[in-house]
């Protein structure tokens, strides 16, 4: 199975695809989490990659489609892959038509996290917290573990904000979305597979109705 998250920054992709990761043995394709890792690294591609997410900003196509072709290859994904963050663009939706044709592959759904609302983007972004750890994702006030500055799911205590996540950089990263990423809604919504959650939602009522799509898949 091949799914594709698709909404603005703070929308819950990253929330959901772990959920969904957990929950049905898929594994969750961050292009995000895979450039921080690569920056991380002090790989060319990667400080350059950083350059431009620091200013809110898409990183270049090829690059990106490279980088997802080469991550598709690999023996984990044969089970399904829930595609968090990619394709953000026209040209990559097209790349990845014929990267998945060319592996005998196709996409199953791609699933809107509807929003509509800014602000509310704006300060779950602000907000956000990572466990260094394993990676999993908490906010100030929506989703704070059980045990304050513990995480729920490894037991570690070091937890990170991400660079980009400032007020002014989420701004930037909005329009990128409105200009660049939202056209791809008409062009999966003419190929049919286009599904709709709300995500707006509390965080649990937005996990059931990713569920309810991916059973009637
Ligand atoms: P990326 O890492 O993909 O960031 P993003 O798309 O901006 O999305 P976010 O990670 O900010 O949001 P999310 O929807 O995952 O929200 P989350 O679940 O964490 O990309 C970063 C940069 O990399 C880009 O700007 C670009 O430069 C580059 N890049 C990446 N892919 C690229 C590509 N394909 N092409 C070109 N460039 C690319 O939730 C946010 C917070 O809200 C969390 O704290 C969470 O707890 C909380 N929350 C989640 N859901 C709810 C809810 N329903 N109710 C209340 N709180 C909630």
């Amino acid at each position: 199975m091949i799914i594709i998250l698709l909404g603005p920054p703070g929308t819950g992709k990253g929330t959901q695809a772990q959920r969904l990761e957990d929950q049905h043995g898929l594994i969750q394709l961050s292009t995000g989490d895979m450039l921080r890792a690569a920056a991380a690294e002090g790989s060319d591609v990667g400080l350059r990659a950083k350059t431009v997410m620091d200013r809110g900003e898409l990183v270049s196509d090829d690059i990106i489609t490279s980088i997802i072709s080469d991550r598709l290859d690999q023996p984990d994904c044969a089970g399904g892959v829930i595609l968090d963050g990619f394709p953000r663009t026209v040209a990559q939706a097209e790349a990845l038509d014929r990267i998945l044709a060319d592996k005998g592959s196709k996409l199953d759904a791609v699933i809107e996290l509807k929003t509509d609302d800014d602000a509310v983007l704006v300060a779950r972004v602000t907000g956000r917290y990572t466990c260094t750890t394993c990676g999993k994702g908490y906010h100030d006030t929506n989703l704070i573990p059980a045990v304050s500055g513990v995480c729920d799911k490894c037991g570690g205590t070091d937890f990170f904000r991400r660079d980009d996540d400032t007020a002014e950089t989420v701004t930037t990263r909005l329009e990128a979305y409105h200009r660049q990423t939202a056209p791809l809604l008409p062009y999966y919504e003419d190929k049919g597979i286009l599904k709709k959650v709300d995500g707006l939602a509390e965080i649990d009522e937005v996990t059931r109705q990713m569920n309810a799509v991916i059973q009637s898949i």
